[in-house]
């Protein structure tokens, strides 16, 4: 059981949460994950860590409230405990000197890619920071940006800052550069990082992606978290989470994400217990 120290919404429906955890803030590094479990029924969430204090033995992580388990984990309080917390698991960033590091990230990957922007500065990276949202409103942490970053854009849908539309405007940040970066990393939703990858393939620039699949063990024993890399299978969990997104299987990764999509989407509609999965008895929410 770890005690949460801080939990809130930062932005609609993201949410900022403090863990107690002496033994996972000594040893995560950048790009690693915990797996956390709400309660004793809930089920097992990875989630990247964003931030870490080994003095006070905290992790931080951000995540976004998208079905049953999230919508758990948001709806507890600070002082309660979270039944488990694993971590950290998976490997880390390859933290290195690569010159122009462009950082591209999206909804809860603006918290994960913190902690990578932030150790690729360390090691005298020159840092590209992108945004992208569908509002200036849902943009966080800008703050913390700020002193990483030689150059910040955001790209939102509305208009509301910087360029307007998605990712797709990503080609025009990058020709309006001086020179190509040398690397881009992107953390952020499935559609974020494919549609970068598509892009940057086309620019020949080395990209790395964060997966995100559905995990259970997180440990290499399940075989749930397995993607295809370079047509070979991996898993997700430890032999990522971090791929070249020019080799991964985008459209089966995306089928495998939304498997449980209508399980989901049950969660909040108890009110509906004529519902088609209620009546086979494959839904107990
Ligand atoms: Fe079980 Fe990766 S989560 S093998």
């Amino acid at each position: 059981m770890n005690k949460i120290l801080e939990l809130r919404m930062i932005v609609p429906n993201m949410h900022l949460i403090k863990i107690e955890a002496p033994d996972i803030s000594k040893k995560v590094k950048p790009g690693q994950f915990v797996i956390v479990r709400p309660d004793e029924e809930g089920e097992r969430i990875p989630l990247s860590v964003a931030d870490w204090d080994q003095e006070s033995g905290t992790i931080t992580i951000i995540f976004m409230e998208v079905g049953a388990s999230t919508s758990r984990l948001a709806s507890l309080k600070p002082n309660d405990y979270v039944a488990t917390c694993v971590g950290p698991l998976g490997n880390a960033t390859e933290i290195k000197y690569y010159g122009t590091v462009m950082c591209v990230a999206g909804c809860y990957g603006i918290g994960s890619i913190y902690p990578v922007a932030k150790a690729l500065k360390g090691e005298g990276n020159k840092i590209i920071t992108v945004f992208e949202a569908r509002s200036s409103y849902l943009i966080y942490w800008l703050d913390r940006f700020v002193g990483l970053s030689e150059k910040i854009f955001t790209i939102t849908r509305d208009g509301s800052s910087g360029y307007k539309g998605h990712v797709k405007r990503l080609p025009d940040i990058i020709h309006g550069l001086s020179q190509l970066p040398d690397i881009i990393i992107v953390n952020g939703c499935t559609y974020l990082m494919a549609q970068t990858s598509n892009i940057t393939k086309d620019l020949n620039i080395p990209t790395i992606v964060n997966l995100n699949p559905i995990m259970i063990d997180g440990t290499g024993m399940c075989g749930v978290c397995r993607v295809t890399v370079a047509g070979k299978m991996k898993f997700a969990c430890v032999d990522g989470p971090e791929f070249n997104g020019h080799e991964v299987d985008w459209k089966e990764f995306l089928a495998r994400r939304k498997a449980y999509m209508e399980e989901e989407t049950l969660f909040f509609r108890r009110s509906e217990p004529e519902s088609k999965l209620h009546k086979e008895g494959k839904c107990q929410v």
